[in-house]
C-alpha cells in the first residue's frame, strides 16, 4: 500500500501505517538534543561535496564499481525505455507485448463459477485466484510449471461494491475476506505465447487464513504461543497479509507475512492491548475485515496470544498439496517484507529481512547448520541467529546479534517473538521502511529497497527509537525513498561487518533542485517513488517496481502510475520498463522455466475507484499476474 494521506478519508482508503498511527499517534521527535545530533551527522556524512544529498552518496559509489564493469557495453538493458503515463493500462517497450493468464476469482477447478463480484461467495472464493497478488515464484516438476503467489490483502470497496457500506455485511462477506488471503498455487501452461491456468492441475491449491499450519523454531511451545484452540503453542491457522516472497535452496517457497496486525479487533473497544502488542499495532480496531465476527480468535482481548502467531515467514512446498505450511520463528516476527536467502561461501544459510515500517529494522538471520544438497533441510530455518543491522555515517555497518545477552531479553523464544523490542535494545538503525531485499548473483552485493519515509527526523518509530537523518536514511520527510547496498566484510555475508552506500535516491527533478531532486542516475526521463520490490535478474540488473504516489501532480508531476525500472548496478542506469494501470501497484516477478516469459504482479488497479483494469468498460478492477514476452520470442533478463 501507499502512502495515501489524510486524516478525512475513510479508513479504507489509507495504509497499514496510517491506520497504526491514527489509533497510536507517535509523539513529535522533539528533543534537542536528537535534533543537533542529527543535523552534525548529516553534516558530516555530505562532506561538504555537494549541497545535495544524492549527488554525494553516489560520489561514494564509485568506489565500489570495478573499474571494468561501467565500461563494458553501452548498456545491458536489451530495451528502450517506456514514458511516464497515467493510462489504465499496461505500457510496455517496443518489442515486447503482454497478456493477462491471472486475475482476482480466476476458478482453480473446473465447475466453479467464473468471475462475478456481485455473487461471489466464501466458498467460491476459495476455489478461485486470491486478491491483490504480491510476491510470487514459479517452481518446475518435469514438464510441469506451478505459479505460487501471494494473495496480500483485499480493498474492501472494491471486494464488497455489492454492499452498500462497501464493508463486510455478512458473515460470508467476512469469510469471503478470509478466503481471498493467503497463497495461490497455480499450475500453468503456454499455448502458442499465451498462459493460462490448467483447472484441476493436482498442484493447485488454496492457502487461506484458515489453513493449518505449523509452528517451528524457538517460539513453538512458548507460553506466549498458547491458545485456548491450541493448548500447544504449536500449530496455528492461517496465513494473510502475505507481502514479498522467498525461494530456498532446496525448492520450497516463502510467503512473508506483513501488516498482520490490521486483522485483529476487539469486542470490547476499550480493550487495551500490551505493549508488545502495541509496538506491532495491535489494536482493539480492525482495519475494516470484521474477520473477529466470524472467528473469535481475531478478538484480541479473549486470545491475547493469537496476534504472537502471526508475523512470520511461512516455508511452503509447492509441489505437495498436501503438506502443513511451516511458520519459521527463528526468522523472528516483524511485519515482514520478503526474504532473500542465500548459501553462505561456508555453506550456512543465511536471509535478508526487512520490516516494512516507519523507522523498523533490517535483518539478518543465519544458520547454525550448513546446507548440502540432498541433506535434510529442516533444520536449516529453524536454528541460527538473527542479526539487525547498524548503519554508521561513514559507508560501514554492523550486524548486531540478537541474544538473550545482548538484549537483556529471557530466551530466544521472547526474541523470536517480540524481535522489534529486541533490536531497539541493541540500539538498530530505525530504516525508512525496509521493503524487498535482493541479492546481487554476480558479487556478493545485497540491496534494500527503503520505501518512504515521512516521520524520518520528525518523530520516532513504535516504539519510540528516534529518527535521526543520516546514513542510508538521509532525508527528512523521506517522501521518494532510496535503495541502498551493502557488501560483506571479505564476501562473507556470515561476517559482522559490511561497506554500505546508496544506489539510487530517488527524486524529482522536474520540480525540485535540492536533495528531493534525487541522485545523479534520476532524471526527467527515470524518474519514479517509492521503490518497493527488486528482483535481480540471472544478468545481475536490478528490476524495481514501485507502490507510491501515482497522483501524477506536485511532488510527483511527470512520474505518473507506479512502475517497473531496471537498474544496472555497475553503472547506476536506470530505465523505465513498464508502467501498470491506474491506482495500482507493481509488485512480485518471476521468470518461466525458459525464460522467454516474465510474470509480473499488478496489484490493487483502482484502488480508489478510478480503473476498470483490465476488462474496460463499467467492469470491476481485477488484480491479477500479467505475462510479458518479446515480440522475437528471445529469452528476458
Ligand atoms: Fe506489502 Fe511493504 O509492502
Ligand atoms: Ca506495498
Ligand atoms: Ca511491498
Amino acid at each position: 500500500m501507499n502512502e495515501r494521506v489524510s486524516k478525512n478519508e475513510p479508513v479504507e482508503e489509507i495504509s497499514f501505517d496510517e491506520h497504526d498511527e491514527l489509533i497510536n499517534p507517535r509523539a513529535d521527535e522533539c528533543d534537542f538534543d536528537r535534533v543537533v545530533e542529527s543535523a552534525i551527522s548529516r553534516r558530516g556524512f555530505l562532506g561538504g561535496v555537494l549541497a545535495f544529498g544524492g549527488a554525494s552518496l553516489l560520489a561514494s559509489t564509485s568506489s565500489l564499481v570495478a573499474p571494468g564493469e561501467a565500461s563494458a557495453a553501452p548498456n545491458r538493458f536489451g530495451f528502450a525505455p517506456v514514458a511516464a503515463n497515467t493510462n489504465d493500462t499496461i505500457t510496455v517497450p517496443a518489442g515486447y507485448n503482454w497478456h493477462m493468464p491471472i486475475r482476482w476469482g480466476d476458478p482453480l477447478w473446473s465447475g466453479v463459477p467464473e468471475f462475478d463480484r456481485d455473487t461471489l461467495t466464501a466458498d467460491i472464493q476459495a476455489k478461485t485466484f486470491g486478491d491483490n497478488n504480491d510476491g510470487m515464484d514459479l517452481f518446475v516438476d518435469g514438464d510441469k510449471q506451478i505459479l505460487v503467489v501471494n494473495n496480500e490483502y483485499t480493498n474492501r470497496s472494491l471486494m464488497y461494491g455489492n454492499r452498500d457500506s462497501g464493508l463486510p455485511e455478512t458473515a460470508d462477506d467476512a469469510m469471503k475476506g478470509k478466503a481471498a488471503h493467503g497463497v495461490s498455487v497455480v499450475e500453468v501452461m503456454e499455448n502458442d505465447g499465451k498462459w493460462e491456468i490448467v483447472k484441476d492441475s493436482a498442484y493447485n491449491r488454496r492457502i487461506t487464513a484458515d489453513t493449518p499450519m505449523e509452528l517451528t523454531g524457538p517460539a513453538a511451545g512458548h507460553d506466549l504461543m498458547k491458545t485456548a484452540a491450541d493448548p500447544t503453542g504449536t500449530k496455528s491457522l492461517g496465513t494473510w497479509n502475505n507481502c514479498g516472497n522467498g525461494r530456498t535452496p532446496w525448492g520450497t517457497y516463502l510467503a512473508c507475512e506483513e501488516n498482520f496486525n490490521g486483522y485483529f479487533s476487539a469486542a470490547d473497544g476499550g480493550h487495551e492491548p500490551s505493549a508488545e502488542l502495541r509496538r506491532y499495532g495491535v489494536s482493539s480496531k480492525d482495519w475494516g475485515y470484521g474477520w473477529a465476527k466470524v472467528d473469535e480468535r481475531f478478538d484480541v482481548s479473549k486470545h491475547p496470544n493469537e496476534p504472537n502467531r502471526a508475523g512470520y515467514v511461512v516455508e511452503i512446498d509447492p509441489l505437495d498439496p498436501t503438506s502443513t505450511p511451516k511458520k519459521r520463528t527463528a526468522l523472528g516476527r516483524f511485519k515482514h517484507e520478503n526474504a532473500e536467502v542465500l548459501v553462505n561461501v561456508d555453506g550456512r544459510i543465511v536471509v535478508y529481512m526487512g520490516d516494512d515500517e516507519r523507522g523498523e529494522f533490517l535483518y539478518k538471520f543465519v544458520s547454525t547448520g550448513f546446507y548440502a544438497e540432498g541433506a535434510s533441510t529442516d533444520d536449516l530455518l529453524t536454528n541460527g541467529t538473527l542479526y539487525v543491522a547498524k548503519f554508521d555515517d561513514s559507508g560501514r555497518g554492523r550486524w548486531l546479534a540478537l541474544t538473550p545477552a545482548t538484549t537483556g531479553m529471557k530466551d530466544e523464544a521472547e526474541i523470536a517473538i517480540h524481535t522489534r523490542l529486541a533490536g531497539s535494545a541493541v540500539g538498530a538503525t530505525t530504516m525508512d521502511r525496509p521493503e524487498w531485499v535482493a541479492s546481487n548473483p554476480v558479487k556478493a552485493e545485497v540491496y534494500c529497497a527503503l520505501t518512504n519515509n515521512k516521520n524520518r527526523g520528525l518523530k520516532p518509530n513504535a516504539g519510540g527509537d528516534p529518527t535521526p537523518v543520516g546514513g542510508p536514511n538521509p532525508r527528512e520527510n523521506n517522501r521518494y525513498g532510496q535503495i541502498v547496498r551493502w557488501r560483506p566484510v571479505g564476501g562473507d555475508h556470515a561476517a559482522a561487518d559490511f561497506e554500505w552506500d546508496l544506489f539510487v535516491l530517488a527524486g524529482n527533478p522536474t520540480v525540485h533542485s535540492d536533495d528531493r531532486s534525487g541522485s545523479t542516475n534520476v532524471n526527467e526521463g527515470n524518474m519514479f517513488n517509492s521503490p518497493d520490490g527488486i528482483i535481480f535478474d540471472s544478468k545481475g540488473l536490478l528490476w524495481i517496481q514501485t507502490d507510491g504516489n501515482y497522483s501524477n501532480e506536485k511532488d510527483f508531476a511527470g512520474q505518473g502510475n507506479n512502475q517497473m525500472l531496471v537498474g544496472d548496478p555497475a553503472t547506476g542506469e536506470i530505465r523505465r520498463f513498464l508502467v501498470g494501470p491506474k491506482e495500482c501497484e507493481v509488485t512480485g516477478m518471476c521468470w518461466s522455466a525458459d525464460r522467454k516469459t516474465i510474470f509480473v504482479g499488478i496489484q490493487h488497479p483502482g484502488e480508489r475507484g478510478n480503473s476498470h483494469f483490465p476488462d474496460g468498460g463499467k467492469s470491476v478492477p481485477r488484480s491479477g499476474v500479467i505475462a510479458v514476452r518479446r515480440d522475437d520470442g528471445a529469452q528476458i533478463g
